[in-house]
């Protein structure tokens, strides 16, 4: 496995999801994910849904009457960490032969009833859009009958299901806005395991960030594999909104709009987001983020490919020199913003010459943070059916590795930015590395540990910074920020 890929499968990569056990319920539920921060937030509505009938979480696969795996398509590692999960999973049936074993996510919708037949030990299949039925699912299941659902939706936001917050450090969660994606990048599974884009109501959403705010949550990130396409209008699906009322087109929400509800309707809480198309990105956005100081100043903003050539086989509808422009806007706006790419090396028909716009383009951007990947071709998508994968793997490792290294240069020169300012920093846990230190992050999202004193988890701090690495900050708080 790659260096970089290694540092996100460890962070994100399942553990049993643990939450609040609710009184009366008898029946053990073990639920682990992998994949997407999107994916993650589906656990915690399937988790409530679930509480619902009977069902309370547990870390222990030997005492579970069902064991959920939340899945992810989105390269073939990705899926083949499942498969090996599933083995697992085999091992522990036989000591725990009454558990039942349920598929959720992108590889239930790839692969729909055809899991039944190659993984034995499947009894239940459900796609993104089917968790409502869970409840029924489950009852087939528990009658000894194998169960599939994977109907995608045009409507399905989950938006009255309020999630059970997994393995919570009670400060930050996820809210979901926007599900599916309508972009048709021509490498990428989502659009076909996750169904057309739509979008969830305002008010529901402002509705959930209350009760986390009540709960004392500090932080959110608002989830989508778009956001900026967000757009509400009463319902239904993003490609169908010209077809709506008059009245309904004018009173329609977008994602500027809705970021600054949320910004203004909880002036304590911080807010994130991901994920940004360039194409999608309005400068309006950027004005939201720029008017309101709990809108952190960081975007995710995926390229994949410097190369013009590359952006048009991939169906990225905009050119390298759009998104230069677009960044040029951006630090216009709000000088301190800080930046993240998604990279693809070895792309069908990529060119030494076009390995080198990525890395130019990189040099020209210097990004603070950056999710690189070996292109990993996916069955379905239009570069599966229409281009040859035709960079030898050695090829495709090599140029993964240099875009890597880049990389990490410009993190640490990022990182360097930071050295001797103050920054607010948001306490979210105990540095990983001393017990003596809290983590938290600033507001262009790189991680901040500094000693910790009087303070804790869920405070805002204003803390000097020191020294860097490449990935982490380290200071000594000055006292608490005005938000606290
Ligand atoms: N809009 C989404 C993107 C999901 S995929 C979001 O919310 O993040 C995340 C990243 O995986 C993509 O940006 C791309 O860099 C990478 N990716 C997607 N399909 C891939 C493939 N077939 N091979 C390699 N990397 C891929
Ligand atoms: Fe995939 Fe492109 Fe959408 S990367 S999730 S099709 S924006």
């Amino acid at each position: 496995m790659d260096q970089v890929e290694k540092v996100i499968d460890e962070k994100k990569q399942g553990k049993p999801l643990l939450t609040e056990q609710k009184e009366g319920n008898s029946k053990k539920l073990f639920i682990e994910s992998y994949g997407c921060q999107m994916n993650m937030n589906d656990s915690e509505i399937v988790a409530a849904i679930l509480a619902e009938q009977g069902f309370n979480t547990t870390g222990d696969i030997n005492e579970a009457d069902l064991v959920l795996v939340n899945t992810c398509s989105i390269r073939e590692k990705a899926e083949q960490t499942v498969r090996n999960r599933l083995q697992k999973y085999n091992h522990a049936k036989k000591h725990n032969p009454k558990m039942k074993v349920g598929v959720l996510g992108c590889m239930a919708e790839r692969l729909k009833a055809k899991f039944l037949e190659e993984e034995k030990i499947v009894d239940l299949v459900v796609g993104p859009d089917a968790y409502r039925d869970l409840p029924n699912l489950v009852e087939e299941v528990e009658a000894g009958r194998d169960a599939v659902n994977v109907i995608l939706s045009k409507e399905e936001t989950y938006a009255d299901v309020s999630p059970v917050r997994l393995n919570s450090n009670g400060v930050s969660a996820f809210v979901s806005i926007t599900r599916g994606c309508d972009n048709m990048c021509t490498f990428c599974v989502v659009p076909f395991t996750r169904g057309r884009e739509r979008s969830r109501d305002p008010q529901s959403i402002i509705e959930e960030i209350r009760s986390m705010h009540d709960q004392n949550f500090k932080e959110i990130t608002l989830l989508g594999q778009n956001v900026d396409s967000y757009l509400w209008y009463g319902g239904g699906l993003k490609k169908d909104f010209h077809k709506a009322s008059e009245m309904a087109q004018a009173t329609a929400v977008n994602f500027a709009q809705l970021l600054d509800m949320c910004a203004t309707e909880f002036p304590k809480m911080r807010f994130r987001f991901s994920t940004s198309n360039p194409q999608d990105m309005t400068l309006d956005v950027i004005h939201i983020m720029a008017k309101h100081k709990n809108i952190c100043k960081y975007i995710h903003l995926p390229i994949q490919s410097g190369s013009n050539t590359m952006l048009k086989a991939m169906n990225r509808l905009h050119t390298r020199e759009e998104y230069l422009e677009l960044i040029e806007n951006i630090y216009k706006i709000v000088p301190e913003m800080n930046l993240s790419q998604d990279m693809i090396a070895g792309f069908c028909g990529e060119t030494e010459q076009d390995h080198q716009d990525t890395l130019d383009l990189m040099e020209k951007v210097k990004y603070s943070f950056g999710f690189m990947f070996a292109y990993s071709e996916r069955p379905g998508t239009l570069a599966a059916k229409k281009m040859e994968d035709d960079i030898p793997l050695a090829v495709k490792k090599r140029r993964l590795q240099e875009i890597i290294n880049l990389q990490q240069e410009h993190s640490l020169y990022r990182a360097k930015e930071h050295v001797g300012k103050v920054q607010e920093v948001l306490i979210e846990g105990t540095s990983k590395k001393s017990e003596n230190e809290w983590k938290g992050r600033n507001t262009q999202n790189t991680v901040v540990v500094f000693p910790k004193e009087h303070y804790k988890i869920g405070d805002f701090v204003n803390v000097k910074i020191e020294d860097c690495t490449s990935t982490t900050l380290k200071g000594t708080a000055v006292g608490y920020s005005e938000n606290n």
